[in-house]
């Protein structure tokens, strides 16, 4: 522990956050823009798949106060193509709304309407009627029309795994579990909509987007208009909320751009909450066939996971997920076979611990019915089948403390008053569960830059284009400063979040204090050794660079140009682990699931702020009570039936009962120089299948299906 780091602190911004004060991208524009600023308004397609045949724009044309409104018309052939992040390019859909009269998913953007009020722009919007020829969709796995392929065959790096013969070796097993597990389409649903507002200043463009990704929004956004990317510029301010989402360059923003620049005015687009479900990405419904050998003293001797993901028709993005649990375990033999379902829908994107989340759910409800199988208590279970080296690859892992979490958990939760037997612990009506799941996340590490500037008067300036998305960075880097400059937190100011500032990659993979804080701790050090040979009372400043071990050599470069760039080592698996405890309460006549107690137990090296890393692990494990139990986006035809907050139901206050998480030591030296794992993601995963383990111990019914609803109770 340090001085600073390693203590707790409470978030610098937090105050503005909880009394209002806080401007958020969307909460108003710039003195320069007051006035002037139109607003915009989207018309979403109401069909998934056909032509737009025409428009009848007459009644928002008769409006007073209208401004402009553009459809395929207007924009054709105005967009550049760029690729999605995640295949090399910049964007979160390759796909292009108001390119031409083609509709290839259901709620996609066709027309864009601007006017002087908000409201005028919204009642414009309400009244064209938009004619199309329809032709039939496929949205979900087994629809007619819908398309399966090997996810190699779909991204050229992706390889499954073929350890030994898991057919030969399952069907030679003692114990053999066979089961499909399922998971939901969700929603990330930020309280803070997916906005944007542009601003052009002779052929210069200023964006303020809520994003965490401000470089490939600038990158992207020059790309698709054809400009210097030094004259596009992007600031995101505080986010409120993304759970996965504004990670990259949103459809929306280049059409925003162009009204801009047609009209001569400011333009912000603040779309509706049933909008952001199809106008930007979402959490893909997964299916999971896992078949789990044993022998009698139950360690594993087949492991088989085959795993099908829904994406669209147009990017080759998939989040793979069966790399995490063919090495979770020790076992001779493994398969994974991984696949992807292209369907007539938007692509999807990440949503926190995106393979995890689901891939987990799978595993590790299987591993508790095998426990179940074999009488042994879950925990031991894994006890048996821990492993210090990747039983894939055979490398070793930086650290392993999972069955260290396993104990920390359970003395927590009180494990040990569990008694195996399902539907024996009874409180009146309700029937009492306790579960337990691992959850694990590989530790991703990006370069980055920063700068940072002491001032004469003994102050500093921290400032990198990186953002405070809600994870605590403004707080960290703070703390690092005083930490390694030796001077109190109050003297250090941070500035994020704007494409003018040093760049420093995407606030994603729970990667940002890894690599933010190993960039700063270059800087710091640099300061230092420029401010010993400096004339006293000088100002000093330096730009770190900071390139992780094992990165391309081309790291900072890629990182200029707005690409993502998130390492993984090469010569071992470096991985955060948990260990979630869950007891839910079963009420025998109503069917109705409540949870009264989540523990979580995590191990993710170093932690430099327990206080805000304790707190973002809670926020984590509630979002996994919800997974397991509330929400689900429902297909209906092509379409989604519930896109509000009405019907996607998210965990409230009530739901949320006592939430424990705890911090296990875990000093690991060879991940980073920082000893730094990262937790961003680590507090949902597991969640679910501790939930739905729980279900099975209070009831005997085991739930493969996400999320649990009462009617699968009664
Ligand atoms: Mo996370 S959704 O991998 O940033």
């Amino acid at each position: 522990m340090g001085v600073v780091l390693g203590r707790d602190h409470v978030r610098i911004e937090g105050t503005a956050k909880v009394t209002g004060a806080a401007l958020y991208s969307s909460d108003g524009s710039r003195a320069e823009e007051a006035g002037r600023l139109a607003h915009a308004a989207l018309v979403t397609s109401a069909v998934a798949k056909g032509r737009i045949i025409g428009f009848d724009q007459s009644a928002a044309e008769a409006m007073p106060g209208l401004l402009g409104l553009f459809t395929h018309r207007d924009f054709a052939g105005s967009v550049a193509p760029v690729a999605h992040l995640m295949a090399g390019g910049y964007a979160n859909s390759s796909h292009r709304p108001l390119y031409s009269d083609a509709v290839a998913y259901a709620g996609q953007i066709v027309a864009l309407v601007v006017a002087e009020t908000v409201e005028t722009a919204a009642a414009a919007a309400a009244s064209v009627r938009v004619t199309y020829e329809e032709e039939p969709a496929s949205a979900g796995f087994d629809a007619p029309g819908a398309e399966t392929v090997r996810l190699a065959d779909l991204k050229p790096h992706h390889e499954d795994i073929r350890t030994g013969d898991a057919a030969a070796a399952f069907a030679a097993s003692l114990h053999r579990i066979e089961a499909r597990y399922e998971t939901p389409t969700q929603h990330h649903n930020p309280i803070e909509l997916f906005t944007t507002r542009c601003a052009w200043d002779g052929d210069t463009l200023t964006v303020h987007e809520p994003t965490r990704f401000v470089g490939a929004v600038q990158h992207g956004l020059a790309a698709q208009l054809g400009l210097d990317p030094a004259r596009v510029r992007v600031v995101s301010g505080l986010i409120g909320g993304h759970f996965g989402s504004k990670f990259a360059l949103s459809q929306h923003t280049a059409l925003v751009a162009l009204a801009a620049k047609r009209l001569g005015r400011p333009v912000s687009l603040v779309p509706t909450r049933r909008q952001c479900f199809t106008i930007a990405n979402y959490r893909p419904e997964t299916r999971h066939d896992i078949r789990l050998g044993a022998d009698a003293e139950g360690r594993l001797t087949a492991l088989v996971h085959e795993a099908e993901v829904v994406t669209s028709r147009f990017d080759p993005f998939a989040m793979e997920g069966a790399d995490v649990t063919g090495s979770l375990y020790a076992c001779p033999a493994i398969r994974t076979e991984e696949r992807a379902t292209r369907v007539d829908r938007n692509t999807p994107g990440p949503m926190r611990a995106p393979p995890e989340v689901p891939y987990l759910f799978a595993l590790e409800s299987a591993m508790d019915e095998m426990a179940w199988q074999l009488g042994l208590d879950p925990i031991e279970l894994r006890r048996r089948n821990d492993t210090a080296t990747d039983p894939v690859s055979g490398k070793p892992f930086t650290s392993r403390p999972l069955i260290a979490c396993f104990e920390a958990g359970a003395r927590a939760f009180g494990w040990e008053r569990r008694l195996p037997q399902p539907g024996a612990l009874r409180d009146g009506p309700w029937r009492i569960g306790l579960g337990c799941a691992a959850s694990v996340r590989p530790v991703k590490i990006a370069a980055a830059t920063i700068r940072v500037r002491l001032a004469a008067d003994g102050s500093v300036e921290v400032a990198a284009a990186h953002h405070e998305i809600g994870n605590g960075i403004t707080t960290l880097l703070a703390m690092g400063t005083a930490e390694w400059l030796g001077v109190p937190v109050e003297r250090v100011s941070v500035h994020l979040g704007d494409t003018d500032l040093p760049p420093a990659g995407i606030s994603g993979g729970s990667s940002t204090t890894t690599s933010l804080m190993s960039a700063l701790s270059i800087a710091c050090a640099q300061v230092r050794d420029t401010r010993a040979v400096a004339r006293a009372g000088e100002p000093v400043e330096v730009v770190a660079e900071f390139v992780p071990k094992g990165s391309k050599p081309d790291a900072l470069q890629a990182l200029r140009a707005g690409h993502i760039g998130l390492t993984l080592p090469d010569d071992a698996l470096s991985w955060a682990f948990g260990a979630q405890f869950a007891e839910v309460h079963v009420h025998a006549e109503t069917g109705e699931i409540r949870v009264p107690r989540l523990t979580g137990a995590f191990a993710a090296g170093r932690v430099l702020n327990p206080l805000t890393a304790l707190s973002q692990l809670k926020g984590g494990m509630i979002w996994g009570l919800g997974s397991a139990l509330l929400e689900e986006t429902v297909l209906d035809g092509a379409a989604y039936r519930n896109p509000d907050l009405a019907e996607y139901l998210v965990p409230t206050s009530a739901d949320v009962e006592a939430v424990e998480a705890l911090i296990v030591p875990d000093p690991d030296e060879r991940v980073n120089p920082l000893g730094v794992k990262g937790l961003g993601e680590l507090g949902i995963i597991g969640v679910n299948a501790a939930i739905a383990n729980a279900v099975f111990h209070a009831t005997g019914r085991r739930q493969r299906r996400l999320p649990i609803r009462i009617e699968d109770m009664l």
